[in-house]
């Protein structure tokens, strides 16, 4: 949670006294809180405490003119990696299924651009009513993620059942998971539930000789991303990945390899997938002649020549399966100059549903960085993405997988007249085994 940026929107119920805790649990874990608070939260808990906490002022008025010039909702909400409703009344979700935006709070809300996170604490007879559940089923159809409520006693004497406000460590786990860090499983109410999405991300590392090998500057960041958001929008997600220094991201099946003739054979392993997305800056060349022992100098020697063959065209091959191709394809274009016309020409070669184009021309800042801008190219045209962090980007592209695999537009007989039927069936059986296989514990 490091660094993360927070924003809590505080609720008036008497679970409100649990967020003086989550704010402890959540700074102590680097996250960074900021807090909005309901009218009728401050009758629980008062800002000063809220503030003690977070070490930031509380915000609790729309209309602070103060607050506008310096901080307005617009970027309170922008600012945050992850919103989260805690307690969530009845009333708050009513407003933001109904679209309303009279305080704070649901100001924010409505001009949020990521889904909430939101913990439903109230009466159980509230929260069973069927307005209450009504209010939830659209919430749930909007992309918006519920933690609780739980079951058991109530604050008020005699009462039971579903309506208690999850508590901190189940409200920091789904927030993780929200943000990509945590164990989720899959949410089966999303966009991609129910699919199976094959990822490829990373550099690969073509070795030399046991302790040298050619590489590329790949981050892995895009792939990576991709594979936390399909995963969010409720896919079954099989990453593989070269070698990369960023973390697996949470709830994702991650395989790790490191030659491109492992990743064919992992991805061979992992199908069938209803989409597999091909984001792996894949080496084109690996040495032929290996070495088995540390190349050594020899005095006078000349430098060893090095000689390359080409690999195996991982999104090729599965581009053109005759049998068990994924109904969506997608490659990736990373190119230094004429980047439509080089994406729109690998379209057309590789046989793949959707090419997304980058520039990674040094100037740019893409191999590595955090931002990217892309363009998606299908055989329908063109659709240029203004520059964004790379998460935004994954966030974007699984919504539009999603509405390809939907409308089914994704499936048309793209495929390429490939010759390499022969070698789309071969390592398959083998894959798991090459592979070093890690799964993530849910
Ligand atoms: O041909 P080029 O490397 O530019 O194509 C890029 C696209 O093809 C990416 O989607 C990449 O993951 C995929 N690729 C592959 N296997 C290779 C080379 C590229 O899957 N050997």
């Amino acid at each position: 949670m490091k660094n993360k940026r927070i924003l809590l929107i505080i609720g008036g119920g008497i679970a409100a006294y649990k967020c003086l805790d989550l704010i402890r649990r959540l700074r102590e874990r680097g996250a960074i809180v900021r807090v909005v608070m309901t009218g009728a939260a401050q009758q629980f808990i008062t800002p000063l405490s809220v503030s003690a906490l977070t070490n930031e002022r509380v915000f609790t008025e729309l209309f602070d003119l103060n607050d506008e010039r310096e901080i307005g909702h617009i970027r309170l909400s922008r600012e945050a990696d992850a919103i989260l409703v805690a307690p969530a009344t009845a009333d708050i979700i009513a407003k933001m299924a109904g679209g309303h935006a009279n305080d704070l709070a649901t100001s924010v809300l409505l001009a949020s651009d990521k889904p909430p996170l939101i913990a439903p604490a109230m009466n159980p007879r509230m929260w069973l009513n069927p307005a209450t559940q009504r209010n939830v089923a659209r919430l749930k159809a909007d992309g918006v993620r519920f933690v609780g409520p739980d079951q058991g006693e109530m604050a008020e004497r005699g009462e039971a059942g579903p309506g208690r406000m999850s508590e901190t460590p189940d409200l920091i786990a789904a927030l993780s998971a929200m943000l990509g860090m945590g164990h989720s499983g899959p949410d089966a109410s999303g966009p991609l539930s129910g699919k199976h999405v094959v990822i490829t991300s990373g550099p690969t590392h073509e070795p030399i000789d046991p302790v040298r090998y050619i590489a590329n500057r790949s981050s892995g960041k895009q792939g990576h991303a991709i594979a936390a958001a399909a995963q969010r929008a409720g896919a079954r997600v099989t990453l593989i990945s070269g070698p990369v220094t960023i973390p697996d991201p949470a709830g994702v099946d991650t395989w790790h390899i490191e030659t491109a003739s492992e990743m064919k054979a992992a991805v061979a392993g992992a199908l069938p997938a209803d989409i597999a997305v091909f984001c792996a800056a894949v080496a084109d060349w690996r040495v032929d002649n290996e070495n088995g022992q540390k190349i050594k100098k020899a005095k006078g020697a000349p430098p060893p020549a090095l000689s390359l063959v080409a690999n195996p065209d991982i999104l090729k091959t599965v581009a053109s399966l005759k049998s068990g191709r994924p109904r969506l394809v997608v490659g990736f274009a990373a190119e230094t100059e004429k980047v439509l016309e080089h994406a729109q020409a690998k379209l057309k070669s590789k046989g793949c549903d959707l090419i997304v184009a980058n520039d990674v021309s040094s100037a740019t800042g893409v191999m590595g960085g955090d931002r990217n801008c892309v363009h998606l190219v299908t055989r329908d045209g063109v659709t240029s993405w203004p520059e964004m962090g790379k998460d935004e980007v994954a966030q974007k592209l699984v919504e539009e997988l999603a509405r390809l695999i939907e409308t089914g537009v994704a499936n048309q007989p793209s495929a390429a007249k490939s010759k390499s039927k022969a070698k789309a069936r071969a390592g398959r059986g083998d894959a798991a085994k090459n592979a070093r296989k890690k799964k993530v514990r849910k």
